[in-house]
């Protein structure tokens, strides 16, 4: 089963995340996302698929944060960065994440989409506990719109694959009919990752009315 495989992945990998993720440029790309996201007080945080919390130091001290992911051993460097911060962390898996009648006012989908064997799932679960007027935030690495990935993006998604990434899908058909909202879009890290900023298009609209 995947869920088993990715397990197993994580489990060799999470040693090295943080020195491979944690470069120079990659935290200033992160640190760029996260700074789209106006996190007031009071608000509420989901990191889906958090790893091994390399976001908590871009995120204000004060807000709750709960970040799930399925791998264990990335939730065990997770707990360390917690520093006594209001920071809940848990094993589920998030094609069937369940916070039951909870909402977050800000859910954070890093590097997750283009990880999962299903994103569109995990993209209409996370959007489920979206409190109304809240924001989602994604950084991640997708082709563009409906364009067809080049000879060289395909060789390498190879090479990522099996490293468990799939850099060739498109957001917009990962979105596919939700109520989604865009409402902002920009490529960084030479153009190999997207930020996109988007809330539930049913409450937007309802503010501009
Ligand atoms: C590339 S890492 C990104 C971690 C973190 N979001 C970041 O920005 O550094 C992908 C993470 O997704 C987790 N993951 C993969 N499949 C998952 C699933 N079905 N449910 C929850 N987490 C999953 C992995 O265990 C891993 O920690």
């Amino acid at each position: 089963m995947k869920n088993n495989s990715t397990i197993k992945k994580y489990k060799r990998i999470a040693p090295f995340y943080d020195k491979f993720m944690g470069n120079r440029l990659f935290r200033k790309a992160r640190q760029q996302a996260l700074s789209e996201i106006e996190v007031k007080p009071g608000h509420s945080l989901l990191l889906v698929g958090v790893g091994t919390g390399e976001d908590f130091s871009f995120l204000p001290k004060r807000n709750a944060i709960t970040g799930m992911d399925l791998s264990e051993d990335m939730l065990k460097i997770a707990e360390r960065k917690k520093n006594g911060r209001n920071i809940t962390l848990l094993q589920m898996n998030a094609e069937e994440m369940d916070f039951q009648n909870q909402k977050f006012d800000i859910i954070v989908l890093n590097l997750i989409l283009s990880v999962v064997e299903h994103p569109e799932k995990v993209l209409e679960k996370s959007f489920n506990y979206l409190a109304p007027e809240g924001t989602i935030l994604i950084f991640d690495k997708f082709i563009d719109s409906y364009s067809h990935p080049n000879l060289i993006r395909r060789l390498l998604n190879k090479v990522t694959s099996a490293i468990g990434t799939d850099i060739n899908r498109d957001f917009y058909k990962i979105k596919n009919a939700l109520p989604i909202d865009i409402t902002k879009e920009y490529k960084t890290l030479n153009g190999l990752y997207t930020i996109i900023v988007a809330r539930d298009s049913r409450t937007t609209n309802d503010i501009s009315v």
